[in-house]
């Protein structure tokens, strides 16, 4: 295999990439993550980047709910060199006015990554729903590099049962374990699986609806897959290397709440820019 190691970051005229470590033979691994404006965004992003540079051959899709580039993303991505495009995409109005809990998060997000893929993504390869608030063991990436068709594996912190998997027994998957069923034909989280690049664009109608709670199996549904096409990954399903891990929400940072805080001209005025 010859390595064609680049120490630079440099985009071409699509604006794609090659990152630190790029093997012509590897299919590359494109990783989507939906972000939005907000104190934890960077904290998220540095988090899941520095997984990320472990791995070799991977586009780093990194889509936000913002109608402009945030300027802190930006310079994110100016101070950590990474193979990556950066794309906004907000949430539609009629779906912001509803309660957070009833929001479609992170689907127009995904909608616009896989426009990109469609344009951009014509030599093979695989993509990986990697929302920004879990926690990656970075072997998963490697992991779904050779998914056919869709792969899938365990997911630790979903709902009340702890974790979210295909249940397989005899090298077989046999349904799904996972504590909210309703009804779904794939009930899996969305850091539960891979898809192959070209095998979904052979499916020109794949798409991820805004119905939360069901974005993961209707997309899944749109790619026509029956459970036998299911690829089982990290060790037939026997170890989680992915976490739905949230972040807590941290208030609004408070003013200068003792007069005697005199930071006046101080590097305190640009800590607080960032939070
Ligand atoms: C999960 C799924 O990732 C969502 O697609 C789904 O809507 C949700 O479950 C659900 O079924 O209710 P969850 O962990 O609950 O998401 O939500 P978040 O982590 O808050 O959001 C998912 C992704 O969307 C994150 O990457 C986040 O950065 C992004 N997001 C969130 C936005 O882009 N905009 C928002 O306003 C909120
Ligand atoms: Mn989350």
């Amino acid at each position: 295999m010859t390595a064609n190691v680049l120490d630079t970051y440099e985009p071409n005229n699509d604006g794609f990439c090659t990152g630190s470590r790029w093997f012509n033979e590897v299919p590359p691994v494109y990783v989507i993550t939906p972000t939005y404006p907000r104190a934890e965004q960077i904290p998220e992003l540095t988090r899941l980047g520095q997984a990320l540079k472990l791995v070799d051959n991977l586009v780093w899709i990194v889509v936000d709910d913002a109608d402009s580039p945030t300027p802190a993303v930006v310079q994110y991505f100016d101070e950590h060199p990474i193979c990556h495009v950066y794309l906004q995409a907000r949430m539609p109005a009629k779906y912001r006015e509803r309660p957070n809990s009833h929001q479609p998060r992170g689907v127009a997000n995904r909608r616009k990554a896989m426009q990109w893929l469609r344009t951009h993504a014509k030599t093979g390869g695989v993509f990986y729903f990697a929302d920004d608030d879990n926690t990656y063991d970075a072997r998963i990436f490697d992991e779904i590099r050779q998914t056919k068709k869709v792969s899938m594996f365990p997911v630790g912190f979903v709902t009340k049962l702890g974790v979210s998997s295909p249940i397989v027994r005899d090298g077989k998957v046999m349904g799904f374990y996972d504590g909210w069923m309703a009804n779904r034909k794939f009930p899996v989280d969305m850091a539960g699986f891979a898809v192959n690049v070209q095998f979904f664009l052979s499916k020109p109608n794949a798409d991820m609806p805004f119905e939360p709670g069901r974005e993961e199996t209707k997309f899944l549904e749109s790619l026509s897959i029956t459970q036998d096409d299911i690829e089982v990954l990290a060790n037939g399903a026997t170890k989680i290397l992915v976490w739905h891990t949230k972040t807590i929400r941290h208030k609004k940072a408070a003013k200068r709440m003792d007069a005697r805080l005199n930071y006046h001209k101080s590097n305190i005025d640009s800590l607080r820019k960032q939070i």
